[in-house]
């Protein structure tokens, strides 16, 4: 049990277990992605984890069929020669691609997920944490946030991106498991619980969520410091009202929220098709899910 004991008291908030699939974009044996796919196991989901076999950040939504693979996977977390796709053999719900986010996403809502699922799709989609933020412009190009929007975009599954901003890899068996590491799985999936006891439709179509944590530092070093704020992803100097909450109709951009003083997590309603800041409407249904949990910026 590599989870920190005071995961198991993480509340579940009513929520039952479903079916989940995970990637992220800094490769299948990056620690913040274990940590996460334990504490989503820990909290009784159905989780699978279908990410690259090596670190793809920046890779946006690329999707290629993958190669086999010549050279050892990341941090040597499989053999050289292994294949195109291939899993840990004593814990097979950890898979690995030998290609894009995109595509381990795409595997593993077609291939990998439904081997677990007796043939079902997921019912949700997560993606990360991400090592680093994934703001304004950035959220373009990550793969983090590639692989979210492809569930949500291309396959119509609720997704969420999320990243941190603390950086530093870590390999997945880095022992004892970095306090970092668990804080952001605590987060990321507290957030997910949120969602899912929001009831079906998880979320509004075409949409996906765009999460960042602030850094994970003395101040801020337990989940239960941290405080959840409703964002937009760019600037919103020239677009159309954002939903009304904390008395303005302007939402703040997620950059100002994870970089103020206290422990602020941004949310930000993303629309799937250009990975910007989706519009009020949308919004203002993600709001009423999460209201209970979401806090207005001093
Ligand atoms: C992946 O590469 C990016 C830059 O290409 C780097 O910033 C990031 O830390 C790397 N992540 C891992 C897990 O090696
Ligand atoms: C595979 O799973 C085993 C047992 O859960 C674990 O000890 C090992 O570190 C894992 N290796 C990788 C590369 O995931």
């Amino acid at each position: 049990m590599r989870v920190g004991s005071f995961l198991a008291f993480v509340p579940v908030l009513g929520a039952h277990g479903i079916r989940i699939i995970q990637s992220n974009d800094d490769g299948w044996a990056e620690q913040y992605a274990r940590s996460f796919h334990d504490a989503l196991i820990a909290t009784g989901h159905d989780v699978v984890l279908s990410a690259p076999a090596e670190n793809k950040s920046g890779s946006g939504s690329l999707d290629l069929e993958p190669n086999p693979r010549k050279s050892s996977c990341q941090y040597d977390s499989c053999p050289p020669g292994s294949g195109p796709i291939g899993r840990n053999a004593t814990s097979p719900r950890l898979n690995w691609v030998n290609s894009y986010p995109a595509t381990s996403m795409r595997y593993g809502i077609d291939t990998i997920g439904p081997q677990f699922w007796n043939g079902e799709a997921p019912e949700l989609a997560v993606a990360g944490p991400n090592v680093g933020s994934n703001l304004n412009v950035a959220v373009y190009f990550s793969g983090t946030v590639g692989a979210a929007v492809y569930a949500a975009k291309a396959r119509g599954i609720p997704a969420i991106a999320f990243s941190g901003k603390t950086t530093g890899t870590l390999a997945w068996d880095t022992s004892p498991v970095s306090q970092r590491s668990l804080v952001y799985a605590e987060l990321a999936a507290q957030l997910t619980n949120a969602v899912v006891a929001s009831g079906t439709p998880y979320l509004p179509d075409g949409v996906f969520l765009n999460v960042n944590f602030p850094e994970v530092s003395d101040k801020c070093n337990d989940a239960s410091q941290f405080k959840w704020v409703l964002s937009r992803i760019n600037l919103g100097v020239f677009s159309a009202p954002d939903v009304e909450t904390c008395g303005d109709r302007r939402l703040p951009i997620e950059l100002s929220v994870v970089n103020r003083d206290g422990c602020y997590a941004s949310i930000s309603v993303g629309d799937a098709n250009d990975k910007t800041t989706a519009p009020a409407a949308k919004q203002a249904v993600v709001l009423k899910k999460l209201g209970g949990l979401l806090t207005c910026l001093p």
